[in-house]
Formats: structure tokens, sequence, C-alpha cells
């Protein structure tokens, strides 16, 4: 009979010197394969009388085990040894600059972000953020916004489903503006304050001009010795910022909101000569945010003195300045995820907006 000992030294040493996974894979099927030598001699084992079957059986066996162990010891070491290789010819110079032609593009919502928090950044403004899915509370109660208020009706707010027996005060409801972050931001932190809130809101309204999902961009500062002048002075620089139009005219029209007091729309001077809208010094205006001073019911909702602080607010929609930027016609297409538009309309990745560059 062979010697197992010999035959296990011999795969052993054929296994430690393999250089390759092919060739290991070579060497699994000649010992362990169906064919195979070790194979073999377990089926040889049938043929031994009863009391020699059962020691050369343990000794048949241990050495197909110490094959298949030294095959996967050389395994991950064949493994290893590949992914070191891989890794050391497929390192990363991180000083190349980036291939912009082909990669993806920023689209314009996300730029338009960008953008906003460029600007308000340098004022000294930091992002926050709340949830979508918010209560009634925040969303209209907090707010100065009374049960009766017609932005409540079915028609305009998303009411999340089966909250039949809920109190009022505790129904979700999609965010209809990024005001409720104003709260939440008061009720967490204590003045000074200023802070944007980019995000998503829901109204259930869809039309040419209108979709049931847009994203506002929410402002607020509360501070001592805040007044009209502050909330003038913010909103003139920014729209002028915004469109890279230093002499941009600014106009403030007194306006409603029940959460501020006194309340002021925002319009910037246009022409529409010729049929094209242009932004700029011209014969028309163009509306393009609500602002106003926190209404003192708002403050004193969040356990803010209003004897004490003062502060302003504003909101606008991200789509409705982006399109008046950028010369985007139509709402729909910020959604339908049409390539070509995002290649004519989106952004190089490394295009950061920043003041120094106009903001663009
Ligand atoms: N929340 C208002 C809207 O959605 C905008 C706004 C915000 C107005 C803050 C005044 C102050 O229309």
């Amino acid at each position: 009979m062979e010697s197992l000992d010999s035959i296990r030294d011999e795969w052993l040493r054929q296994i430690t010197a393999t250089a390759s996974l092919d060739a290991l894979e070579q060497i699994r099927v000649a010992a362990l394969g169906r064919n195979g030598q070790v194979t073999g001699l377990l089926k040889g084992l049938g043929s031994l009388a009863p009391e020699e079957r059962k020691a050369r059986g343990a000794a048949v066996n241990k050495l197909k085990d110490e094959i298949e162990q030294a095959l996967g010891e050389a395994k991950a070491r064949l493994d290893q040894a590949s992914l070191d290789r891989r890794l050391a010819e497929e390192r990363i110079d991180m000083t190349l600059p980036v291939k912009a032609e082909n990669d993806g593009r920023i689209h314009p919502i996300s730029q338009t972000i960008d953008e906003l928090i460029a600007i308000f950044g340098e004022m000294g403004f930091t992002v926050a953020e709340g949830p979508h899915i918010e209560d009634d509370f925040y969303n209209f109660t907090a707010l100065n916004i009374p049960a009766e208020h017609p932005a409540r009706q079915e028609q305009d707010t998303f009411y999340l489903m089966g909250q039949a027996g809920t109190r009022p005060e505790a129904r979700k409801v999609l965010r209809t503006h990024t005001s409720p972050v104003q709260i939440r931001t008061m009720q967490a932190q204590k003045p000074p304050i200023r802070i944007i809130v980019p995000g998503r809101t829901f109204r259930s309204d869809h039309d040419a001009t209108h979709s049931p999902m847009f994203h506002q961009v929410e402002g607020l500062v509360i501070e001592k010795h805040i007044h009209m002048g502050h909330l003038k002075g913010c909103l003139i620089e920014f729209c002028r910022a915004f469109f890279d139009i230093d002499d941009l005219p600014v106009r403030f029209r007194p306006s409603y909101f029940p959460f501020t007091e006194p309340s002021a729309e925002v319009d910037i001077g246009c022409s529409r000569e010729g049929g094209g809208l242009k932004i700029g010094a011209g014969a028309d205006w163009l509306e393009i945010l609500g602002s106003g001073m926190v209404h003192p019911k708002v403050l004193a909702n969040c356990g803010v003195d209003p004897a004490e602080y003062q502060g302003f607010a504003f909101g606008m929609g991200i789509e409705r300045i982006a399109m008046l930027k950028y010369g985007i016609p139509d709402l729909r297409t910020f959604y339908e995820s049409d390539l070509r538009w995002l290649r004519h309309y989106g952004f190089a990745a490394l295009d950061q907006p920043s003041l120094i560059t106009g903001a663009r």
C-alpha cells in the first residue's frame, strides 16, 4: 500500500509552490476532484477488509483534510497577493483634475440651494432642517395660522391618512412650507438665531406652474434690536448677489402673513419689452419672496420674550428663483429626470458657487 506520508508531502509541496489561483485549482482537481488521487484512495477503501478499512479510512480522511486546509491557506495567500497587486497598480492620483465632461451634472435645484447657502453663509447664516411630515401644531398653530385659515383646507394641505380620532394639533401633515422649522429652531436654541432652511414642501396643487412637491428656503433672524431695516438690507443684498446684478431694483410691498407683522412681499425690477423677460432695471416688477417681522405671538409661542427679542423671517420658492435666474421656462421639467434637460441646465460637478465667482 502506498505511503500516505509521501503522497501528502508531494501535494503540500505543490500547493505551497503555486503562484496562481488557476494552478491551485488544477491541483485541487487532481487531488480531490471526481477522478483525483485522494478521491481514488477514498473509493479504494471499499475493497478493504473491515478491520483494515477503519485505520486506513481515518488516515485517508486525515490526508484529505490536510490537503483541503493547505488549499484554503494557499487560496487566502493568493487572494491577498492579487489584491495587493491591484491596489498597487490601480493607485489613484488624487491630484489629477476631474474629467467633468462625461460625468454627472448637478441639478439646478441643488445648485441653487448651494448658491443660497454661499450667499447667506457669508452673512452669518447656518443651515437648519426639519421633518417633511409635520404636526399641525408646527405647520400651522404655532405660526399663528388660525383654525379657519384657508391653507388648512383639504384641497391645499396633504393630511396623512388614518388620523380620525387624533387631536387637531397632533394631526400629521406634509409640511406646506418651511416655516415650521422656525418654530423648531426657536424651541431648540436660544437667540441669537440666524438660519436658512432649504427643503421640500408639499401642497395638493398640480398644474403647469404648481407641483405637489416643490422646494422653499426659509430664513429666520432673531436677535436683540432687530428691525425692518435689517430685513430690507439683508434681502436687498441677497437679491443682488443671487441675480448677480449690483444695481438690481428691489421693492418692498405691504402684504399679509399670519406669522409676521408687518409683512412685505419683495419684488425685483425687470423688463418685459419685446416679449422676453429680463431681470434688472426696467418698467416692470416681479414678485420673488415673502417676508416680515416675526409676529410677537409666534415668538411667545416658542418661549422667546417679544419685549427682549425681535426678528425677521422670509420664505421663497427655490424652483421659482432658479427658473428666473437660469431661464428655465417650465416647472414640470425639474422633476422629469430627462438627461438631455439635465445636460442643458445642469452644472458641472466642480462649479462650486461662491460670492467671489458671482455665486455662479
Ligand atoms: N411661509 C410663507 C409661504 O410659504 C413664506 C414666508 C416665510 C413669508 C417667512 C413670510 C415669512 O408662502
